[in-house]
């Protein structure tokens, strides 16, 4: 279905997302991306690790004893990540054309402070901190988890009399894929070849732009490595980068992880960008670039930039 584009070129920066100047501004079509989660406890090292002022929070937190300033210590350690992410929310704009998409994959989180059960609701900060900066927001997609057990009290198992009401909580059993554009649509030539030559099915319009998506996680398929960094499954960026983007277009993934975005964008006969911290993830997505492009005529260029 999508158009043989011939050569594509994929360029992975081992750096900092907050500044992307290897990217022009508006040059960049579609960015897909899972970033770190706020408030889930295995992303708290690698914030604190990369932003001064959440270590300094954070080390204040531990020696808090008040329960009333430590909950405000926790808000403000939430806040600051959310303000460090931001920075890539604003970088992802500026290199974006006019009526490029911007396709985030978050979860909310669920922490107990002190005893106190608290909903970090990302998704909504993400989408405030987005529309300052100039974003539109579109409908989203709720990727419907596999169900694990309902919550009673923070635990992830009915405790006890689990049929009495009303401290249970619901679980969480959904994570959200944020849809977001800058300007206004972007427009094509009539009948742009490259486009018709992009088009998806009847059925996979009505199987894909519908809110809620039940898309299984393999996790039995994936590496430590895959799992360490949760990786997402590559239906998602594949459905995501079929209804966003054309063949020849340029994807970016600011938060790269394991290379599943560069992978299956090249697939699909799209340019891509990604930055990654983590140097040691070279190998992996060396490997998983190459099971798809040995032994293909189409050329696929894959360049390592480290900065
Ligand atoms: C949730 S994982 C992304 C997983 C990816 N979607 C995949 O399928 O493998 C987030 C990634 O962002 C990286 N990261 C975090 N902060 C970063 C930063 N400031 N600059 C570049 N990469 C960063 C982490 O090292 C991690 O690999």
């Amino acid at each position: 279905m999508n158009d043989p584009v011939l050569e594509t070129r994929h360029r992975v920066i081992f750096g900092d997302n907050k500044r992307m100047l290897d990217i022009e501004n508006e040059s960049v079509h579609l960015m897909i991306t899972s970033p770190p989660y706020p408030m889930i406890e295995m992303w708290d090292k690698q914030f604190r690790e990369l932003d001064d002022q959440i270590d300094s929070l954070w080390h204040e937190l531990e020696e808090e004893l008040n329960n009333t300033r430590r909950q405000e210590l926790v808000s403000r350690i939430y806040d600051a990540m959310h303000d460090d992410l931001a920075k890539v929310w604003k970088e992802t704009h500026r290199v974006l054309v006019d009526g490029g998409l911007a396709c985030i994959n978050i979860g909310d989180a669920t922490r107990k402070v002190n005893g106190v059960f608290r909903l970090f609701p990302n998704h909504v900060r993400i989408v405030e901190q987005c529309e300052k900066i100039g974003f539109f927001t579109l409908p989203y997609i709720l990727w419907k988890k596999p169900t694990t057990k309902p919550m009673y009290k923070g635990k992830g198992a009915f405790l006890g009399s689990g049929m009495l009401p009303p401290n249970a909580y619901v679980t969480i059993d959904c994570e959200f894929i944020l849809i977001l554009r800058k300007g206004s649509p972007r427009q094509f030539k009539r009948k742009d070849p490259t486009r018709y030559a992009s088009r998806y099915t009847k059925e996979e319009r009505d199987r894909w732009f519908t809110q809620i998506w039940e898309v299984i996680g393999m996790k039995q398929y994936l590496s430590e490595v895959e799992k360490r960094v949760a990786a997402f499954p590559e239906e998602i960026p594949s459905r995501l980068i079929r209804m966003f983007s054309v063949a020849g277009d340029i994807v970016l993934d600011p938060f790269l992880g394991t290379g599943t975005t560069l992978k299956v964008a090249s697939e699909l006969s799209r340019n891509t960008i990604g930055y990654e911290i983590e140097r040691r993830f070279r190998s992996l997505i060396e490997r998983r670039f190459n099971e798809v492009h040995t032994g293909k005529s189409a050329k696929a260029e894959l360049e390592f930039i480290y900065r």
